[in-house]
């Protein structure tokens, strides 16, 4: 990894006036003080609780979760472990409620009448709530048994008895005030204020990459509401569906998560299916009387109907409840107010729970996967590349798919295909999902590490120019062979879904965003190529600030600018880039080799 040259740091400063001027930031610096602000601003990041290098801190504890899978030489956990473990936690889990001001020991002492807690965390999301994890299940019957449904002289209330409780204190003044502050943990991503701080405090382009995974990546604490809320929702389903369980799929568990993103839950009914698979004894065999509509989508969109209705009626902490029946893969969409997170519920695409878990397979063989994949869905983010609402943009999962096939191209490849992870695959691996072969090895530790040494600053810059230069118009991306192939049909960009190999899962994306896509890319190829070039000058920004800043990103003519008249901001960049590329005579064509057919 190659360190940035003790001076060549110094090019922060100019980076913070850039944003100063951009965004508002740091306003009144004189260019005379800057350095010397800038330096006592980092120490004072760099010493107090609460700033990004306490989250850094506080992300390193968790390193070694089964979650993060960032440490390569740990065993890791199966995909399927991690979920029960989880799954099971939160069962033993209950969510409450909390007047503003509390005192944690008395909170703790009056909850472990109930049994011993395993953990506890609070955080703040229009109220104070606690997360409490009691060592055993007893323990949440008994504190439901002591819990009332409270009653209000003007509205009538619907008694639902679930684990999301309401904490009330009898006498509010008792509480000392020394004792009425609680630490809370950040459930949310940081500003783009603290990211260009943490940006200013990396020493290398792979150090500014690696930090910005920290970051934004699932907290253990964010992790366990996640799983938390799809076991309250399990409470609810498991009312209709006794023995069903909700698991969280896609971001939340595939360790590409980045704070924030949606919760999307998948209600699993073939749990009740497998009590009904037990041995038949002797000539009988028992099944339920049922009834029969005329197909499986039918039978989902009846199942998500009477959910959704639950949800909307009984379901605390649900609100905008939404059931989007006619869609290719039907869902139920809510908000969990206590949570704060946006929830997709489904039940009839276990494949994507498959490539879920595929997914967390490929974070999880190299630490360079989830730190290029973040910096990526980072940037796609900052340049409305992606969006929260469904349309023609690209996806996160796409994107995801691109940079895992990026890196099965290297030379050595850095991830196996899909085809070679089947043909490490054995018996108990087998898995077929309505006619789809979905068998891969799914032991970690099966799987050999490459032998290719990129840095995360190479990778990166090769991303943006493999992408740039790909031909789009003839070929598909496809991860289970690790190599371009002719389009099937004529969508402007085609990613294989692994395992349903007749979709495309960017079918949705059109030619304006794929050509912008490639745009963006052929640009951040060539600002980071002339950035290598340039890392002696002590004033330019630099490397993923450059991409990542919004005094960058927010101008909307990026891709434009040489058709456009580019902002000041952006003219500044330019010139200043220009300037020190006549240095180089040699260098100044980096932008025409990037090769522009699409
Ligand atoms: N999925 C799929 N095919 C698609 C879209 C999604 O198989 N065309 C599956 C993937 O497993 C994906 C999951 O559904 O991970 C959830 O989709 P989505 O929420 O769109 O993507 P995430 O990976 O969860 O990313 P984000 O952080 O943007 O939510
Ligand atoms: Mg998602």
């Amino acid at each position: 990894m190659r360190r940035r040259p003790a001076t060549s740091r110094l090019g922060v400063s100019a980076a913070l006036t850039m944003a100063a001027r951009g965004v508002g930031l740091l306003t009144r610096l004189s260019l005379g003080a800057q350095r010397s602000q800038v330096q006592r601003a980092l120490r004072r990041l760099l010493s107090c609780p609460g700033t990004v290098a306490a989250d850094l801190r506080r992300e390193e504890q968790f390193s070694g979760s089964a979650e993060t899978g960032s440490e390569d030489r740990i065993p890791k956990k199966r995909f399927s472990e991690v979920q029960e473990e989880r799954r099971e936690q939160a069962q033993r889990t209950v969510l409450i409620h909390c007047p503003n001001k509390i005192s944690e020991k008395k909170f703790l002492q009056y909850l472990s009448q109930h049994g011993p807690i395993n953990s506890h965390f609070f955080y703040e999301s229009f109220g104070l709530y606690a997360v409490v994890e009691f060592c055993q299940k007893e323990s949440v019957a008994s504190l439901q048994s002591v819990t009332r449904t409270p009653s209000r002289d003007t509205e009538a209330a619907i008694p639902f008895r679930s684990r999301y409780f309401s904490l009330k204190l009898r006498n509010p003044s008792s509480q000392p005030l020394e004792q009425s502050r609680v630490q809370c943990s950040n459930q949310s991503s940081p500003s783009s204020k603290r990211l260009f701080e943490l940006l200013c405090c990396a020493e290398s382009v792979d150090d500014q990459l690696t930090a910005l995974l920290k970051t934004f990546q699932l907290t253990e604490e964010n992790t366990k509401l996640r799983y938390l809320t799809c076991s309250l929702i399990e409470d609810i389903a498991a009312a209709y569906f006794p023995g069903c369980a909700v698991r969280p799929f896609g971001s939340s568990v595939n360790s590409f998560g980045k704070l924030g993103c949606d919760l999307d839950m998948f209600l699993d009914l073939d749990e009740i299916g497998s009590f009904s698979a037990q041995k038949a004894s002797g000539n009988f065999l028992m099944e339920f009387q049922v009834k029969n509509v005329p197909s499986e989508r039918i039978v989902t969109q009846k199942i998500l109907s009477v959910i959704g209705e639950c949800l909307d009626h009984f379901g605390p902490g649900c609100v905008g409840v939404q059931k989007i029946l006619n869609a290719r893969c039907p869902l139920v969409r809510f908000s969990h107010q206590a949570s704060g997170f946006q929830c997709d519920l489904t039940t009839n695409n276990r494949i994507a729970l498959k490539s879920s878990e595929l997914l967390y397979l490929y974070g999880a063989l190299d630490s360079r996967v989830r730190a290029l994949v973040f910096s990526i869905r980072c940037w796609a983010r900052v340049h409305s590349l992606t969006s929260s609402i469904p349309g023609a943009w690209i996806t996160n999962f796409s994107l995801t798919m691109m940079v895992i096939f990026f890196l099965q191209r290297r030379s050595p490849p850095i991830l196996p295909t899909l085809d070679s992870l089947k043909s490490l695959a054995d018996a108990e691996d087998k898995c077929i999902i309505e006619g789809h072969n979905c068998t891969f090895v799914r032991d970690l530790n099966k799987i050999k590490p490459s032998g290719n040494t990129e840095s995360l600053e190479l990778l990166l810059k090769e991303f943006f120019e493999y992408f740039g230069n790909f031909a789009f118009n003839k070929n598909s991306i496809n991860i289970r062979q690790g190599r371009e192939q002719n389009k099937p049909e004529s969508s402007p960009l085609h990613i294989q879904n692994p395992f349903e190999t007749s979709l495309n899962i960017s079918k949705n994306v059109s030619q304006s965003q794929l050509q912008k896509f490639v745009e963006l890319a052929r640009e951040s190829a060539w600002i980071l190529h002339q950035e290598v070039k340039e890392r002696q000058s002590s004033n330019q920004p630099w490397g993923l600030a450059t991409l990542l800043l919004p005094s960058v990103a927010n101008n909307k003519s990026f891709v434009k600018k040489r058709k456009k008249p580019a902002s000041e901001r952006i003219k500044n960049l330019l010139e200043s880039i220009k300037s020190s590329s006549t240095e180089h005579p040699t260098d100044t064509n980096g932008k025409r080799a990037v090769n522009t057919q699409a």
